[in-house]
C-alpha cells in the first residue's frame, strides 16, 4: 500500500543492490567475516522498490527475519565475495543502476580445507589471498551500461579525517559515487542514525545527510537521480 502513496518515478527501471557481509570458508565450518547486516542495502532496495524499480538483491549471509518481501524485489543468496562477484556481474549487463553496499572481505583463506580442523596440539596457519574487487571491477568495465555506486564505512584517525579518506577511496575506486558512511560509537552500524557524504568520482561533494537507514536511502536514490542526468 506504501508504494502506491509514492512517485512512480523509478518504474522500468531495474537496480542490482548488493547487502550484507561476505564469508570466506577456513574449513566446512569456519569463516572469516565481518559484523555488516545488510540493513543499508535492504532499505535501499526498498525505496527503490517502493518508487516503482525492480531490484535485484543479492543477500550476503543476511538474517532471513530481515529480508524484504516485495513484489518486485527478487532475492538472490551469495555467500563468499567470488559468489558475489558472479551474481553481480551477471545482474549488472542490461541494469540501470547497480549499489554495492555489501561488506566484502578484503582477504581469504588461499584454501578451504575440506574436512574440519582439529586441535592437535599445534596452531594452524593459513595463508590468505586477495579477494577481487567486485566495484572496481563494475566501474572500469562499463559493459553493462549501469550507473555504479559504491559505499565505505570510514572512521577517519590520526593521519585522515572521514572525508580525506572518502575522497581518497572515491577516486581510486572510480564508481560514479561513493556514499561515505561515517562509522563511529554512535553512528554507523547496527539500526542507529547514520551520517553520509555522498561523492562524485572526482572527490566533490553531492550530497550530506544524516538520519535513519530508510530516509538515508532516500537521499542515496535522489543523489542518484540527480547526478545521473547531470543534473
Ligand atoms: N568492495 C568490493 N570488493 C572488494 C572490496 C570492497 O566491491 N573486494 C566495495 C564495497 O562493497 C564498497 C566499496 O568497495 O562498496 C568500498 O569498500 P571498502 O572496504 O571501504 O574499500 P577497500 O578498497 O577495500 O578499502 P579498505 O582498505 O578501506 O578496506
Ligand atoms: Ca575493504
Amino acid at each position: 500500500a506504501l508504494g502506491l502513496l509514492s512517485p512512480q518515478d523509478l518504474a522500468g527501471q531495474r537496480f542490482v543492490i548488493s547487502a550484507g557481509g561476505t564469508r570466506e570458508p577456513i574449513d566446512p565450518v569456519r569463516f572469516l567475516g565481518n559484523r555488516s547486516t545488510g540493513r543499508f542495502g535492504i532499505a535501499l532496495a526498498l525505496a527503490a522498490a517502493h518508487r516503482g524499480a525492480s531490484v535485484d538483491l543479492v543477500a550476503c549471509n543476511v538474517d532471513a527475519a530481515l529480508l524484504p518481501h516485495h513484489p518486485t524485489i527478487t532475492i538472490h543468496e551469495a555467500g563468499s565475495a567470488r559468489e558475489l562477484q558472479a551474481h553481480m556481474v551477471r545482474l549488472a549487463d542490461g541494469a540501470q543502476v547497480v549499489i554495492m553496499t555489501a561488506a566484502v572481505a578484503d582477504f581469504r583463506p588461499a584454501t578451504a580445507t575440506e574436512s574440519k580442523l582439529k586441535k592437535d596440539g599445534t596452531v594452524p596457519e593459513f595463508d590468505l589471498v586477495e579477494n577481487p574487487d567486485i566495484l572496481h571491477g563494475l566501474a572500469s568495465d562499463r559493459d553493462h551500461g549501469a550507473y555504479v555506486v559504491g559505499f565505505a564505512a570510514e572512521t577517519g584517525d590520526e593521519h585522515g579525517s572521514v572525508l580525506d579518506y572518502g575522497r581518497a577511496k572515491a577516486k581510486k575506486k572510480g564508481a560514479d559515487l561513493l556514499v561515505v558512511n561515517r562509522v563511529g560509537e554512535t553512528s554507523g552500524f547496527g539500526d542507529v542514525e547514520t551520517a553520509i557524504t555522498i561523492l562524485d568520482r572526482f572527490g566533490e561533494i553531492r550530497a550530506e545527510a544524516g538520519g535513519s537507514k530508510s530516509q538515508m536511502a532516500g537521499v542515496v536514490i535522489n543523489t542518484i537521480i540527480s547526478s545521473r542526468t547531470g543534473d
